[in-house]
């Protein structure tokens, strides 16, 4: 079936998803969902194939969003974007105190590293 809707085409879209089962703090998993709903949306924008991870490490939570697009353009400051999108990333990663790096090609990937201790339980 030919895709009609509007944005990227589902079937060029490959999703590669790395996650751990985890019970999170509702005042962490809001802010968490927004940001990887609009990490992912640029991704699939900019790129055909992403990746997410989301595993414990150390006392940390990591959370990767990665892609093998066209890579972020080097004049683009990612910390002041006009752009609603990277800006909501920003203030949400302060918000549940995160700490965001960027590799901007091959592959263009955010990482935002979670203090463990706003996570509860471990499931599985
Ligand atoms: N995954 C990505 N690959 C390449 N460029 C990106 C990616 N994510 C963001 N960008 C760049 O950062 C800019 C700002 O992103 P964003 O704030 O989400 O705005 P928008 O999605 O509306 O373009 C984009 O216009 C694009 O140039
Ligand atoms: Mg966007």
């Amino acid at each position: 079936m030919k895709w009609e809707g509007s944005g990227p085409d589902p079937s060029k879209v490959k999703l590669e998803l790395n996650v751990e089962h985890l019970m999170l703090d509702i005042n962490t998993s809001i802010p968490l969902g927004l940001i990887v709903n609009e990490l992912i949306t640029n991704s699939m924008k900019y790129a055909g194939k992403l990746k997410i991870d989301f595993y414990p490490q150390d006392n940390y939570f990591i959370l990767k969003v990665s892609d093998n697009g066209i890579g972020i353009p080097e004049e683009l400051d990612i910390e002041n974007t006009k752009s609603l999108g990277l800006q909501l990333v920003n203030s949400l990663t302060e918000q549940i105190n995160g700490q965001l790096t960027v590799n901007r090609k091959d592959p263009t990937e955010f990482k935002i590293i979670i203090p463990g201790n706003q996570f509860l339980v471990k499931l599985k």
